[in-house]
């Protein structure tokens, strides 16, 4: 079932869980990440960046295959279409294709900027029933070309975007996209505490949840995280499986080459990420 992102984020926040957010790439993603959240009962968030949308030929493209596979799997559970790290127009595109929910990643311009686009994009969202995420302080690393310094965001700056009525907010605290060097400091608690503390009820979303350590994640769901977001993981997964497959030479006997099946071993590796995730996340049974 397609929803915006806004009652099952509040859910989660009074639940004190976190909904996991999975990139999608292609059919066997988006098909692995619906029928695992059926399978656990859990609601879910499909994130789909800019670099990802315009691979698959387009939002209006991702936004019908979504569609069409959450009626013909049956899928129950709640399932929000979200834009990642989004441009101002592109939020404006998604918003046309049928998206039920859109970021705005406004972190690389002035606060006042970011104020103001803000802004109005929640004016638009509202309207239309939308869910709309909001970003301060910078995610480190680089994600389908949206590259972040990584600064710890200002809790008062987070306020400022809270008071907006975004349904979410994505704050830097330390986090990075992609995997983790290994002189990595840890997530900083002490700012997530502080934007905790202005923000209140306001779901906390975590970005670069690829590579945090199981303890570091409780913990800033203790914190007030309501969303983890998560790409990389189900990529490394993806590859390493594919390539096992390879080398064990299976696409060279019999039939092994169709991509049903040469694609088989990856789709069953992200189904079996995504179910770690959840458990991990707390989701598993709430939808
Ligand atoms: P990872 O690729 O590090 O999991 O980050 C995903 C993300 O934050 C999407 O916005």
């Amino acid at each position: 079932m397609l929803v915006s992102a806004e009652e099952m984020l509040k859910k989660a926040k009074a639940g004190h869980y976190a909904v996991g957010q999975f990139n999608i790439n292609n059919l066997e993603w988006t098909k692995a990440v619906l029928l695992t959240a059926q399978e656990l009962n859990s609601p879910v968030i499909l994130g789909v960046s800019e670099g990802a949308g315009k691979y698959m030929t387009g939002f209006k493209t991702v936004a019908a295959m979504v569609k069409a596979m959450d009626e013909s799997l049956g899928i129950t559970v709640p399932v929000a279409l979200h834009l990642d790290h989004g441009t101002y127009e592109g939020c404006y595109k998604c918003i046309k294709a049928g998206f039920t929910s859109i970021m705005f990643d406004g972190s690389s311009y002035s606060i006042e900027e970011n104020v103001e686009k803000t802004k109005e994009l929640v004016k638009v969202a509202e309207a239309m029933g939308l869910s709309i995420e909001a970003e301060v302080g910078s995610i480190g690393g680089e994600e389908d070309g949206v590259i972040g310094a990584g600064e710890c965001a200002d809790p008062n700056e987070c306020k400022m975007i809270a008071d907006l009525g975004v349904t979410m907010l994505a704050a830097g605290i330390g986090n990075i996209h992609g995997k983790y060097p290994d002189n990595w400091a840890g997530l900083s608690f002490d700012t997530l505490a502080a934007i905790q503390e202005k923000t209140g009820e306001m779901p906390l979303v975590l970005h670069g949840g690829s590579g945090i350590p199981d303890e570091q994640i409780k913990k800033a769901i203790d914190l007030g995280v309501s969303k983890v977001n998560v790409n990389t993981e189900c990529q490394l997964v993806f590859a390493d499986a594919t390539r096992k497959y390879i080398e064990a030479g299976k696409d060279l006997e019999g039939k092994g080459f169709d991509p049903r099946k040469l694609l088989a071993p990856g789709f069953e590796a992200i189904k079996e990420e995504v179910k770690v995730k959840m458990e991990l996340f707390g989701s598993v049974g709430k939808a």
